[in-house]
């Protein structure tokens, strides 16, 4: 009687890639994404790869590959070169999946009565300690808002606070702007009149991210500010009105701004959702809602879902009310919350605000680098 032995721990190769026997059992690497992602393929100071693929004569394929220890030894065919790969890299690296993301953290809806929660910091705290940075923005990301407190009274303030978490990011009006009454307003918030809940610069291809507003001075009469989670808003219309939420999310929709010198236009959606089907955020604004260029039968279905839409997340149960003080800048997420005013009375006292906004991926990066070891560090 033959006994065949089968060796368990043995790499086997095949045309175009080969399988290791990884303890979470037998997995299938392509020879490309091997070689190309061989350690030294990569520059240890630049961090970047410096191995050209391109270059390869032949499509790479291994001579031979077995396991040494808790490394993966490839010698290739047409190349006088060695991979030595480990394996504990090619099991979080090789699963066909996004690897792991630490600002990948699950959101966390809020409502009306959030503002004696909101997430508060300090400007001084913010330029000092890289703890509170993390928690400032682990906030942004899970909750989407935050306020900062004892900001001083000056232009460079804000800035400072922004370089905290990334670059300022201009918008086709600047890298800044100021909200007060203004001659000739060229934005309702540049008059005293209220302001609708809404998200900033619709009519840009990529609105911009997170949005700072520092509150210099505040002693109006009214102009209460309002702020509303669009998270908490799409998730309850997803449960009650799944039509209309469907309307919403799947139809890309005109969004305008234009004045004498400039003629924005974009198509978002008004609901968004995330790679994993979850609400991520809202586009809306009504006073930049372009005149819908879709055919008006359809329009039958999406515009009552619109207002239906509009009137729950207009409704108490989402909307916080509060007055930002001068010396405080509100900081959130331009895609996720939704922020407008109440009307104020222009004579009755000074009210300016001071804006900017930086970008939300780049918030994520320096999250992810206040928390995480990365691919390179040690
Ligand atoms: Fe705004």
């Amino acid at each position: 009687m033959n006994i065949v032995a089968t060796d368990f721990n043995a790499v086997t190769l095949s045309e175009t890639g080969l399988t290791v026997p990884l303890p979470q059992g037998p997995r299938y690497f392509n020879y490309y994404w091997l070689r190309d992602n061989c350690p030294t393929s990569f520059n240890a100071e630049t961090r970047e790869r410096s191995f050209d693929i391109f270059h390869l004569d032949e499509a790479p394929r291994a001579a031979a590959a077995r396991l040494e220890g808790d490394t993966l030894v490839i010698d290739w065919a047409a190349e006088d070169h060695v991979t030595r790969m480990p394996l504990a890299w090619l099991a979080i690296y090789g699963d066909g999946h996004r690897r792991p993301d630490p600002a990948d953290l699950p959101r966390k809806a809020w409502y009306g009565d959030h503002y004696p929660e909101v997430a508060r910091f300090s400007h001084a705290e913010l330029l000092s300690d890289k703890a509170r940075v993390r928690d400032w923005l682990e906030a942004l990301i899970v909750e989407g808002i935050s306020v900062v407190t004892g900001m001083p009274d000056s232009d460079a303030a804000l800035t400072e606070l922004a370089n905290v978490m990334g670059q300022v990011r201009p918008t086709f009006f600047g890298p800044y702007f100021d909200v007060r009454v203004h001659i000739n307003p060229t934005n309702t918030a540049y008059t005293s009149a209220a302001l609708e809940l809404h998200t900033d610069v619709p009519a840009e291809e990529h609105a911009p991210g997170i949005q700072f507003l520092h509150m210099r001075a505040n002693t109006v009469d009214g102009g209460r500010n309002l702020f509303g989670d669009g998270v908490a808003a799409a998730n309850d219309f997803r449960a009650i009105d799944p039509e209309g939420f469907r309307l919403l999310a799947e139809t890309d929709i005109p969004f305008f701004c234009e004045h004498d010198g400039y003629d924005m236009r974009a198509w978002q959606r008004i609901i968004e959702l995330d790679r994993h089907g979850e609400v991520s955020g809202l586009t809306i604004s009504q006073h930049l809602l372009d005149l819908i260029d879709l055919p008006q039968d359809f329009l039958d279905s999406w515009y009552p879902a619109f207002c239906r839409f509009g009137k729950l997340l207009q409704s108490d149960k989402y909307v916080m009310r509060f007055t930002l003080k001068a010396g405080e800048c509100i900081v959130f997420d331009n895609h996720r919350v939704v922020h407008g005013r109440a009307a104020y009375v222009a004579e009755s006292g000074e009210r300016y605000l001071r804006g900017c906004y930086t970008d939300r991926a780049e918030m994520r990066s320096t999250y992810r680098a206040l928390v995480s070891a990365g691919r390179f560090k040690a």
